[in-house]
This record gives C-alpha cells, sequence and structure tokens, in this order.
C-alpha cells in the first residue's frame, strides 16, 4: 500500500498517560480534485468513547491537512458504522454513497483512500 508508507499518527492519552485512541492520516492528490486529507483510521478505546476524544482526534487531522495546503478531509467507512457515520456528520461531512455515484471520479477516491470496502465516503472542504 504505498499511501501507507508515509501515515501521519495522532494519538490521544488520558491525564495518566494511558491511550485513549488514535487517528491515522495521510495526505495524497487526486486528478481532477486536488490534494485532499485521508482519515485512514480512526479508532477510541470503548471505555474512552462518548466523551468527545474522537472528534477531537479528527480536528487534529483537520489541522494537520490545512497545514499540508490539502483543499478537502475526507474518510469513508461501512454503512452500518453509525458511531462513524454521526461522529463525520457533527463535524460537518457530507456522506457520499459509493453505489450510488458510480464514475472516475468515485473510483479515484476510492483507489486513493483504499476505501475497497466501505459504502460511504465522507468529504469535508477545508
Ligand atoms: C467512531 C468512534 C471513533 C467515535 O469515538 P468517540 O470518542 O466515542 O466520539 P465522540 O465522543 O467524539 O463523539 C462525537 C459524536 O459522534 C457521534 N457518536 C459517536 N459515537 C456514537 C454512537 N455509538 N452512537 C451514535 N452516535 C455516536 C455523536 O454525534 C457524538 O456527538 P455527541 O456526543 O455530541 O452526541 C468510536 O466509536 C470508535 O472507535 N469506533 C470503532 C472504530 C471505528 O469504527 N472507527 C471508524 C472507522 S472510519
Amino acid at each position: 500500500m504505498q499511501g501507507l508508507n508515509h501515515t501521519k499518527v495522532f494519538i490521544a492519552e488520558t491525564e495518566e498517560r494511558n491511550l485513549a485512541g488514535f487517528v491515522e492520516t495521510y495526505v495524497t492528490r487526486v486528478e481532477k480534485v486536488g490534494k485532499i486529507g485521508v482519515i485512514y483510521y480512526i479508532a477510541v478505546k470503548p471505555e474512552y468513547r462518548h466523551k468527545g476524544i474522537g472528534r477531537s482526534l479528527v480536528f487534529k487531522a483537520e489541522e494537520y491537512f490545512r497545514v499540508r495546503k490539502a483543499i478537502f478531509s475526507t474518510a469513508s467507512t461501512k454503512y452500518d458504522n453509525l458511531a462513524s457515520r454521526l461522529l463525520f456528520k457533527s463535524m460537518g461531512y457530507k456522506e457520499l454513497l459509493v453505489t450510488h455515484n458510480p464514475g472516475p471520479v468515485v473510483e479515484r477516491l476510492i483507489k486513493a483512500l483504499y476505501a475497497y470496502e466501505d459504502d460511504i465516503i465522507f468529504y469535508k472542504r477545508l
């Protein structure tokens, strides 16, 4: 996986310095779209969920994407991942249903995001 040779990971820690969650990101270029930031994976340990950590990790990723001059922040997930869908929706992301929007741009996005097994691409202009 070429894009994953240079990912940037941000972690969230508790006051006791326990790992609570992380977000793995990278920046890439998509033809006819431009430079995009990709949230490849985000996870918060079950015991630390619903405290705003997921949101703060997405925020951190967006900050990094802006510094890298990306014009969009993106992520992807499966249709039934409600927690992820609501997290991204609450932060202003739009949903692109992959199966409802076939075409070259979506194909390029799927490739850029390694979203081969996902149904939904989230995107937000930065
Ligand atoms: C998705 C995930 C990262 C959210 O982390 P989190 O720290 O619990 O999220 P936050 O506390 O910041 O929640 C932010 C918003 O997301 C939504 N949300 C998060 N978890 C939710 C859930 N289980 N059900 C419904 N909405 C949820 C809510 O809108 C929430 O806002 P609110 O608390 O004001 O209602 C976490 O559930 C997780 O690690 N899931 C497993 C891994 C995964 O599926 N990753 C996503 C792959 S793209």
